[in-house]
């Protein structure tokens, strides 16, 4: 048997018990490959790497050190609540690290999507290896790799690793969920005691809000995006049931606007929310003309620069999900 094929008689986890079997089993298998050494993680706040924290830390404790880079492209409230969840109430061995400013000076100017894809990953390895280096000891290098990113290739899988360190910092790889379904992560991670906002969260690319700050990066725009971001899923999660994937874009475009008796130019929110089974094609559900004008509402009376609201009913194909 491939040591990458899921085993054929591991049972679907679907259930409290079967997760709380797996937790268990999953506590001895690191204790034994760990035993007292040291490992690192990459700490996004994501479903994936976040089970495997918990994972860790109820195996090897603080011999885990989590790095959590804030590259200044998360949602609202996502780097507090890492450090409130995994440094202050799982106790966890856990490094943050400022570096707004690196990735944003970088992506000055940068608009071509790809090329900025391109800065983010590369500018994240390098911020993740200085961290490294600063540490002595390190022997294990934790993974949310997942059994989708074995079994697909493609853009899904890019955020969930750190591959492209340096060949002298290679170490051996830890991948305690890497035979699971993202379904089965989520009861693993609801019975690891991790918040629902963080089990259920939607899918967020590797490069975060900075696909969805179309064309140049600026940080007032970014943070536009940001402030709407918030109000866009706390408005759509007031609804019965919520689409797959909700999210906003903001695109480098300017329109007219009036305020004050006074022309001016302000920004565009995009709101975008789809439906799919696996992100190849998407549909776009019916979402309440309330709901629309609640978000619209809020976004102009809250977000600076802001003039204009539309909503994107493109399917996939021909559009992507994301608005990049
Ligand atoms: P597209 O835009 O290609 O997106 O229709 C399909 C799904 O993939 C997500 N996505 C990413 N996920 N890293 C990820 O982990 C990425 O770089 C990335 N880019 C897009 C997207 O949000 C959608 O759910």
């Amino acid at each position: 048997m491939s040591e990458n094929r899921r085993p054929e008689t591991m049972q679907r986890i679907n259930t409290k018990e079967l997760a709380d079997a797996f937790i268990a089993e999953q506590i001895a298998a690191l204790k034994a490959q760990i035993g007292d050494k040291k490992v690192l993680l990459a700490l996004s706040g994501g479903v994936d790497s976040s089970v495997v924290a918990a994972l860790l830390i109820k195996a090897i404790g603080k011999n885990l050190v989590c790095v959590h880079v804030n590259h200044g492209l998360l949602r609202k409230g996502e780097p507090e609540q890492v450090i409130k969840v995994f440094r202050h109430e799982m106790n966890a061995n856990l490094i943050y690290v400022d570096a707004v400013d690196r990735f944003l000076d970088k992506l000055a100017g940068v608009s071509e999507p790809e090329q900025k894809r391109k800065i983010i990953g590369a500018e994240f390895i390098r911020v993740f290896e200085e961290e490294a280096r600063k540490l002595d000891g390190i022997e294990f290098l934790a993974q949310g790799t997942i059994y989708p990113d074995i079994l697909e290739s493609g853009p899904v899988k890019a955020h969930h690793n750190v591959g492209g360190l340096p060949d002298d910092l290679k170490f051996e790889l830890v991948e305690p969920i890497k035979f699971l379904y993202k379904d089965e992560v989520r009861v693993v991670g609801k019975a690891l005691g991790l918040p629902d906002n963080m089990v259920y969260r939607q899918p967020f690319p590797g490069p975060g809000l900075g696909v969805r700050c179309v064309g140049a990066i600026t940080r007032d725009r970014l943070e536009a995006l940001r402030e709407s971001d918030a109000i866009v899923r706390e408005e759509i999660e007031k609804l019965p049931s919520v689409p797959w994937q909700y999210f906003c874009a903001i695109p480098d475009f300017r329109s007219t606007g009036i305020k004050d008796g006074k022309r001016y130019m302000g920004w565009l929110v995009v709101i975008r929310a789809v439906n799919t089974v696996d992100a190849v094609t998407a549909t776009v559900p019916e979402i309440p003309f309330a709901t629309l004008c609640a978000i619209r509402d809020r976004i102009i009376a809250s977000v600076p620069g802001v003039n204009r609201v539309a909503w994107d009913i493109s399917e996939k194909p021909v559009s992507t999900i994301e608005f990049e």
